[in-house]
């Protein structure tokens, strides 16, 4: 009799046992289904997906038809000086190196850019920048010549005007001789006493119109070439392989070994990224982008107003006097089908044009405004999708796990590595001398 209360007592400790076993086992069935699918491997379809990331898929450079000197050796390192030079500023503080850090894969670490005043936006990357037929979060830019006359006058960053740097390039004798290899002779301008004297002026634009036109002419392509060999150098900054293409080149060569070179976590996000996570959908090619234009229904920081990206600066690109079809472009009309033939429509409210995802370590805040300081951050946005406050949010809620989120963020940060190139492009050149070998040293020495 006195067993009865034991016995109960016993069936019950092994009845909540058995429980436990079941969750466990449940608990452990269901682990091993994840490890197992995490550790299957890759599926005809998902390795043709991998391959398709691969570094070695990059095709070559686009031409830049509006460009002449585009791939010219020569110009980029004239471009390289130029995107050093802090004379290149109203304050002879700012240069284009101000904002893009050679050592921050050419970003400056602010959620918005500040040099003599404060940008609207995030600076983004410069590797690989060439590849995008747009510039600017928002594309409101068609080539990268024309691109870089914009910071050039821009109040808040260089602060500086097309006749101060015109006659820079005029007086500096370096400069002068280096332009002079390049283009055709020097056009002469009369009007440097008007010029000088105005020089440091924060509104230029009254000079500006009481110049003869004939030197409106010879400033404005002296400032163009300027921008042009700035071209030639940002078409130098490459990425260069990172792990995850250690890792394609390995699965892609059969080579033994190939899962050590990613984590288990690092594949496992590779496999959410183009798959359940559906980030390839816009995030794909080598360089991580398809250059278009999404709404990702970003909220704007507090304080400010949600930006309109993409549709607002439609107009703007095809009355820009430096667009492809512009007289300052080298291209012919039937050679600018990318501007003429542009995308527009209502989805383009708030779109912006999808960064590459080369560059991420180090490279934060990120987003146009640099709203997100951390990768854990963009991914919870993406795992949420909210509603957008204009237009309408192109992704969709994922439903993901803690867990798959930062798989997803291991396998981001195998993306990373130096841009190509080493320190040869990645710095100031020292020294007025270029290669020993150019025309340049002869026009110098007066050979
Ligand atoms: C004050 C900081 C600052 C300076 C100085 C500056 N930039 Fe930028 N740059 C930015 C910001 C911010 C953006 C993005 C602005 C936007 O999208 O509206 C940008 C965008 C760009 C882009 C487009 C990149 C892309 O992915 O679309 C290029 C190319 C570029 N800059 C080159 C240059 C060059 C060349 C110079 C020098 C002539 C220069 N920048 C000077 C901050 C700066
Ligand atoms: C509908 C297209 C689309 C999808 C899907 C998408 N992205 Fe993006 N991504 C963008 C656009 C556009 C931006 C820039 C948004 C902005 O700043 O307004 C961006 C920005 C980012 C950034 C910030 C990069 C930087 O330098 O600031 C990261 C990181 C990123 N996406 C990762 C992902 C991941 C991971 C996924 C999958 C979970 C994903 N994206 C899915 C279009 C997309």
């Amino acid at each position: 009799m006195k067993l009865m209360p034991q016995h109960a007592g016993s069936a019950k400790v092994l009845r909540i046992l058995s429980l436990a076993a079941l969750a466990a086992l449940v608990y452990l069935a269901f682990w091993w289904q994840q490890q197992a699918a995490e550790a299957a491997p890759w599926t005809v379809i998902e390795k043709a997906l991998v391959e398709s990331l691969w570094l070695e898929e990059l095709p070559p450079l686009p031409n830049d038809a509006g460009n002449a000197v585009a791939d010219n050796l020569q110009a980029a390192r004239l471009g390289q000086r130029l995107f050093f030079d802090t004379r290149l500023s109203r304050n002879g503080e700012v240069s284009c190196a101000t904002c893009h850090q050679p050592e921050r894969r050419f970003t400056d670490g602010l959620p918005t850019a500040r040099a003599i005043g404060e940008s609207k936006r995030n600076t983004p990357s410069l590797v690989g920048v060439a590849y995008s037929p747009w510039l600017y979060w928002d594309g409101r830019k068609d080539s990268l010549w024309s691109q870089a006359l914009a910071p050039l006058e821009d109040p808040a960053e260089h602060g500086g005007h097309r006749m101060r740097f015109a006659m820079l390039l005029q007086e500096d004798p370096v400069y002068r001789t280096e332009y002079n290899a390049l283009f055709d002779q020097w056009p002469e301008f009369d009007a440097e006493d008007s010029i000088a004297t105005n020089v440091t002026a924060v509104d230029w634009s009254a000079t500006w119109q009481n110049l003869a036109s004939a030197d409106q002419q010879r400033i404005a392509t002296i400032f163009v070439n300027l921008g042009k060999v700035l071209e030639a150098y940002e078409r130098q900054l490459m990425p260069s392989p990172s792990r995850f293409d250690a890792y394609v080149s390995a699965l892609a060569n059969d080579e033994p070994g190939a899962e050590d070179i990613l984590s288990k976590d690092e594949r496992a996000g590779l496999r959410l990224f183009i798959g359940e996570a559906r980030c390839v959908q816009c995030h794909n090619g080598p360089l991580f982008t398809n250059n278009e234009f999404h709404n990702t229904g970003l909220l704007p920081p507090s304080g400010s107003l949600p930006d309109e990206g993409r549709s607002a600066v439609l107009e703007q690109l095809t009355t820009d006097v430096f667009n492809c079809l512009g007289e300052f472009s080298d291209a012919k009309a039937d050679q600018c089908s990318e501007l003429v033939y542009m995308r527009k429509g209502p989805e383009l409210l708030g779109a912006m044009r999808t960064p590459s995802l080369r560059n991420l370590a180090g490279t934060e805040p990120y987003m146009h405004k640099g709203q997100m300081q951390t990768l854990a951050e963009v991914l919870r946005h993406y795992n949420r999708a909210p509603m957008a406050l204009i237009g309408h949010n192109e992704a969709q809620p994922l439903g993901l796990s803690n867990r798959q989120l930062q798989q997803i963020e291991a396998f981001l940060l195998t993306l990373d590595a130096p841009a190509a190139g080493g320190d040869n492009w990645l710095s100031s050149p020292s020294g007025p001398e270029i290669e020993p070998d150019s025309k340049l040293i002869h026009t110098l020495s007066g050979n």
